[in-house]
């Protein structure tokens, strides 16, 4: 089927009268994917008692079965959750950190997450240490000698992104997985930038937890995200929210626990009281959008223009990349010589309609490209020339 930009663009609902260079915040839904989403709502409000006593709990398990194909995972290993902070905050909720534990991260994690370990970390009475990554990241060796300076005997758990947010870079995960078991260290990957975007194989990268959002760059509409727990783990799992699902164990709620899977680890998550779980059932409706549309050649092509986008910046500005291409998926990030990133975004998006995030980092502005399937050449040349006249 037809997967040309102009073609694709049509299936998508961003306003035509921007130039959106930002799929990467908060992804976009096509047409057809939407309508899916759609229609899960009105089958909810047409008989709300039966499809949330029945009929969800057998599309979830459909959702569940085709992502964990999607990702190769057994499907009983990953549960919905409706973003990438919600999942890390109940992975925090239910690891044992002991005060002469460590968690090792980077100064590149998303800020919600950063947070989130921080504050545990203080109430806790830890070290939550960010090795700080130099920039530019000259090549693996040098990104895993910076990663791994700050580890000691007391690490317990790394927590790093697979595609970092801000930087926009595609991190050298498998290389970080195998010192990490080397070392006996357990991993929590924060791969919320990852599904749809680049291969995504758990049982080869065996992580301990894998966060992963869908409505980035799977195509699904948002408020769709998942978290892996590897099986050893799942026991030891519980939900912050005590539903209906969860109390087996307890004499006092034997009885009147729902187990509507097999699957502990399903039944405490997947109801958290009521809400509309219509995104979620869209996962195979967006699987099939990406197959229809042969998406690996989408992503090949957004790859190798963000590189081309990317080169022609920096000519223009002569300032180095912050990443070799290897670490580039559909998003770059790249440094731009003006003092304030907020001036920059304004004046990009109300002068030029471009949207596109901008960021300030060590004194540097920067903003970054994400490319998506409805983007085209003819949208880099609008920033280009935007940027251009703000030199
Ligand atoms: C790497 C990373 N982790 C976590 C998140 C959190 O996403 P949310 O704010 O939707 O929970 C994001 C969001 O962009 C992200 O880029």
């Amino acid at each position: 089927m037809n997967n040309d930009s102009t073609y694709l663009k049509s299936l998508f609902q961003i306003n035509p009268e921007i130039t959106f260079l930002n799929h990467g915040s908060y992804g976009a839904c096509p047409k057809p994917v939407f309508e899916d989403y759609q229609k899960w709502q009105i089958k909810l409000e047409r008989d709300p008692v039966k499809f949330l006593t029945n009929d969800v709990y057998e599309q979830l398990e459909i959702s569940r079965n085709e992502l964990s194909k999607y990702i190769n995972c057994d499907k009983n290993d990953i549960t919905y959750f409706p973003n990438p902070t919600h999942a890390v905050a109940s992975i925090i909720d239910n690891i044992k950190i002991n005060p002469e534990d460590e968690i090792l991260t980077t100064n590149l994690e998303y800020g919600s997450c950063d947070r989130m370990w921080f504050y545990h970390g203080k109430q806790n009475n830890y070290k939550y240490v960010r090795s700080p990554i130099t920039l530019p990241v000259i090549d693996d060796n040098t990104f895993l000698q910076n990663f791994w300076q700050h580890a000691n005997n007391n690490t317990k758990y790394v927590f790093i992104s697979h595609i970092t947010s801000g930087t926009g870079m595609i991190l050298p995960i498998e290389k970080v997985m195998n010192e990490a078991k080397k070392r006996g260290i357990k991993t929590i990957i924060d791969g919320a930038h990852v599904p749809g975007h680049i291969n995504l194989d758990i049982k080869k990268l065996d992580p301990d937890y894998y966060v992963g959002a869908c409505h980035k760059w799977m195509c699904s509409p948002k408020g769709v995200s998942f978290l892996y727990v590897k099986k050893e783990y799942q026991s030891n799992m519980q939900p912050y929210l005590k539903s209906w699902g969860w109390g087996i164990e307890f004499d006092e709620f034997k009885d009147s626990t729902e187990q509507k899977t097999p699957s502990r680890y399903q039944n405490i998550f997947q109801w958290q009281g009521t809400r509309d779980m219509s995104a979620f059932l869209t996962i195979p409706a967006a699987i099939k959008f990406q197959n229809d549309h042969n998406w690996h050649e989408v992503q090949d092509r957004c790859m190798s223009m963000i590189i081309n986008a990317r080169n022609e910046i920096s000519t223009l500005t002569q300032i180095p990349k912050i990443c070799p291409d290897e670490y580039l998926g559909q998003m770059s990030t790249i440094i731009f010589p003006v003092n304030d990133h907020k001036v920059l975004k304004e004046t990009l998006y109300h002068t030029y309609n471009i949207e596109i995030p901008t960021y300030t980092k060590d004194g540097h502005t920067a903003f970054r490209i994400s490319l998506q399937g409805y983007n085209s050449n003819a949208d880099v040349e609008t920033l280009i020339n935007a940027l251009k006249a703000l030199l």
